[in-house]
């Protein structure tokens, strides 16, 4: 009984606008891909890690990993695909079968907490195959017609059954082997991958469940959120 993170950081991290891949871009001294890897070791329910580096930063990649002293996991580094479900099927590609749960987890989101990291894999091995940690919306979100500069409204979901969902997400893996098995025609590109793995799992018409998020582990996708983990990171959040 031990669990594997897949720690995806292969992204080239088009939207954040840098020079250099999302994961290795600097947060208050050490690079997005270490914080997070240290905080999945650090939680102390992870007994190894597989991380998806960019095309030519794998030995970049591991030798931050193997450098650092916190990292008392053993690491494997994979080459990423061209979709984060991809990058996710290279990592399970990779996993050793000994590994009954695994979390997947975005280097985007670097700074969970290790309580967060302990109730998903705490639902796993109570049974629960596909665990996802989510936050109740604060905004009242509408559904429209995309496109143009404005758009049809077409529904208003009822906001209190609604979770924007993060990650670590944490699975049985032979259930997110076989989602992933599933839905390998749908990893070649962006406009047909799965944006989460849990959305593969719904689509083999298995259960998911939601436990409580964190703020905290919120995704840096642009400048804007790398200065709020900045302050999260100072305890000034
Ligand atoms: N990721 C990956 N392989 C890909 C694409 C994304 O491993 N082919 C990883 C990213 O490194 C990131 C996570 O998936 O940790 C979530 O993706 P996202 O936030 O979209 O990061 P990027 O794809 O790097 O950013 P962008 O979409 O702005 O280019
Ligand atoms: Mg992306």
């Amino acid at each position: 009984m031990t669990t594997l993170a897949i720690l995806t950081a292969a992204g080239s991290g088009a939207r954040l606008g840098r020079d250099l891949p999302k994961a290795l871009v600097d947060l208050g001294g050490s690079p997005l891909v270490l914080h997070a890897a240290r905080r999945l070791v650090g939680s102390g329910v992870v007994d190894a890690l597989i991380v998806t580096a960019p095309d030519g930063l794998r030995d970049v990649v591991s030798d931050l990993l193997a450098a650092d002293d916190r990292i008392t996991v053993p690491v494997t580094v994979v080459g990423g695909g061209p979709t984060r479900q991809a990058s996710v099927a290279a990592g399970l590609e990779a996993a050793h079968a000994r590994h009954d749960v695994v979390l997947v987890h975005d280097a985007a989101r670097p700074l969970i907490p290790a309580d967060l990291v302990q109730r998903v894999v705490k639902a796993v091995r109570a049974g629960h195959g596909a665990v996802v940690p989510g936050l109740p919306v604060t905004d009242t979100v509408k559904q429209v017609t995309p496109g143009g500069d404005v758009e049809p409204v077409v529904a208003t979901p009822d906001r209190s059954v609604l979770r924007a969902v993060q990650t670590p997400q944490g699975f049985a893996r032979e259930l997110l082997v076989r989602a992933h098995e599933a839905g390998r025609e749908r990893a070649v590109s962006e406009d047909l991958a799965a944006t989460d793995d849990a959305g593969l799992v719904e689509a083999l018409g298995e259960p998911v469940h939601i436990v409580p998020g964190d703020a905290a582990a919120a995704k840096i996708t642009t400048e804007r959120d790398l200065r709020l983990a900045e302050l999260e990171l100072e305890g000034r959040a």
